[in-house]
């Protein structure tokens, strides 16, 4: 039980990466908060966990929203001991065709929403002197992948927040680092065409797609006491993709 008696709170919660990590820190005696924009999967999801878990549905992009959100978390339990920033969404298409509406939003749901929940916690976490906060990259954030300029920007753009937060905060013992997942099964990666698949898998060393566990189990550890000394670090959880 590594987090009994600590308060986790995970965007995006409801589905993939999101639900596996909120089950991660159940398991371990969490207190979990989960937000997400689709009501329904993000009851379910709650409800599946049990009575440690509550849902709000927050749009991770609206300021207002995540504020009332954290605010009401720690209303409920008086102190945030973890933040999980994992709500991301892509809109794929090359630069010269790309929507200036798709552009915007993969950077308000990817980065300016990690800007929202660092900002509205940070004043708890600093109050109480310790805090974790995870954010979710992406392998491509580092090496850059054709047709997801907008995905590849928000996820650069998370790793260069980490590494600022994580030097703002560290006086508080607060830690920041980010986990950059690899190709991932979820639903995410669901819509793929078998044959872009295959080829993905044939560019992993560990000749296999993640699963959400895989990612899970690096966000639990890096919020665990054993990582109290990591911080400012992308950790690779991506079957050897970048090394
Ligand atoms: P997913 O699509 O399975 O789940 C994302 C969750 O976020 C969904 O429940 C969705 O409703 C929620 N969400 C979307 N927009 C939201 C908003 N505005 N406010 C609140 N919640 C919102 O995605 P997956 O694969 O679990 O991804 C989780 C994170 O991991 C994302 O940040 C993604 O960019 C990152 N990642 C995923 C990879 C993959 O291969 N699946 C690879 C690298 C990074």
């Amino acid at each position: 039980m590594l987090f009994k008696n600590k308060v986790v709170m995970v965007t995006g919660g409801a589905a993939g990466i999101g639900r596996a990590t909120a089950t991660g820190f159940v398991k371990e005696g969490a207190k979990v908060a989960i937000c997400d924009v689709n009501p329904e999967a993000g009851k379910t999801t709650a409800e599946s966990l049990g009575p440690e878990a509550t849902f709000q549905q927050v749009d991770v992009s609206d300021n207002k929203s995540v504020n009332d959100w954290v605010e009401s978390v720690v209303n409920q339990y008086g102190q945030i001991d973890v933040l999980v920033n994992n709500a991301g969404i892509t809109r794929d298409g090359l630069i010269m065709r790309m929507k200036e509406a798709d552009w915007d939003a993969v950077l308000n749901v990817n980065l300016k929403s990690a800007f929202n929940c660092i900002k509205a916690v940070s004043k708890t976490m600093v109050k109480q002197r310790s805090g974790r906060i995870i954010n979710l990259a992406s392998v491509v954030g580092v090496i850059g992948n054709p047709g997801q300029a907008n995905y590849v920007a928000s996820k650069a753009g998370i790793i260069g927040l980490t590494k600022a937060v994580a030097k703002e905060l560290a006086s508080r013992a607060i830690t920041v680092n980010a986990v950059a997942p690899g190709f991932i099964e979820t639903d995410m990666t669901a819509s793929l065409p078998d044959k872009a698949r295959e080829a993905m898998v044939t560019q992993i060393p560990l000749g296999r797609a993640g699963t959400a566990q895989d990612i899970a189990a690096a966000v639990v550890f890096l919020a665990s006491d054993q990582a109290a000394y990591i911080t400012g670090q992308v950790i690779h959880v991506s079957g050897g993709m970048y090394m």
